[in-house]
């Protein structure tokens, strides 16, 4: 069998560079406590988790040691709770996200009304909105920014996943709602650059593995898209969970992983397709 590793497989740059954070941070002497989760995959949070490091759902009863800010930030309340605490930070907040938490905070600051194009339930979102000043809205859709009031200064900001579509529809509504308007492209393109390249393999091979957490949206939707080309698209979170029958008269399999997806994963899943090979040609 042909094994084939789509080339941006696994971590972006964000996630890395948190990871490689979180990590230096655990090695250090005293209490290491992540704010939620450092990323979304369970295996990582796991290490982290056997090196000393304990994920809260909030600062509530700690009075000291260190506090590890994960890759798609937490809301300016919770920082500064951090810092009156005097824990020490390590802000491991995505260079992308943190620059779209200023955008909110410059433009409410200047008189804008703030729309934030995103999911409002997720943590990236709510960490983003939290910097506005003034008046802010979360709109998913076009058909919700078509339900925003008139405002005489827009200001929009997208969360870091969105589709560059959905932006572009979300902005074409607003359009309809204010004189004036700035727009911040805060999208970052690592997860629509995955995409691309697991629908380019997806077409070309049998058998597809994606593999990322289960609580991993980019993962999810990694899977979703290769499984519209390629019905026998598998996703895992780790090797164990593959199944030797899904590589029945398969001569290709695509293999990607999720932004948030540690290169060990990838490898032991690489590894353990070549012993099932093996074991049906010997
Ligand atoms: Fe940052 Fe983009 Fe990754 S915003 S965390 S580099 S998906």
């Amino acid at each position: 069998m042909e094994i084939i590793l789509a080339k941006r497989a696994g971590f972006c740059f964000g996630v890395k560079r948190a990871t490689q954070m979180a990590f230096e941070a655990a090695e250090k002497e005293g209490k290491t406590y992540s704010l939620g989760p450092i990323i979304h995959s369970p295996q990582v949070v796991h290490r982290l988790e056997e090196m000393g490091v304990k994920v809260l759902k909030g600062l509530g009863e700690i009075t000291d040691g260190t506090i590890i800010v994960r890759s798609h930030g937490v809301t300016s309340e919770e920082l500064e709770e951090a810092v009156q605490k005097e824990l020490e930070v390590v802000d491991a907040t995505c260079p992308f996200v943190k620059k779209a938490q200023e955008n909110v905070q410059n433009l409410s600051e200047a008189g804008y009304e703030v729309v934030v194009v995103g999911d409002a339930d997720h943590p990236e979102v709510q960490g983003i909105v939290s910097y506005a000043k003034g008046k802010v809205y979360v709109v998913g859709s076009e058909e919700e920014a078509a339900r925003l009031p008139k405002m005489k200064k827009i200001g929009i900001v997208a969360q870091t996943t969105q589709s560059f579509d959905n932006l572009k529809h979300v902005v074409l509504e607003c359009l309809r709602k204010g004189a004036e308007i700035r727009i911040f492209n805060t999208i970052c393109d690592a997860t629509a650059v995955r995409q691309q390249e697991a629908t380019a393999l997806a077409r070309t091979v049998d058998c597809m593995i994606v593999i990322g957490g289960y609580n991993s949206a980019n993962t999810k939707r990694l899977a979703e898209v290769c499984a519209e080309l390629q019905p026998r698209t598998h996703q895992i979170e780790t090797a164990q969970e593959i199944n030797p029958a899904w590589f029945g008269g398969v001569a290709k399999v695509g293999v990607t992983a999720g932004a948030s997806t540690p290169k060990w994963l990838i490898d032991e899943v690489i590894e353990r397709i070549r012993e099932i090979d093996s074991a049906k040609t010997s």
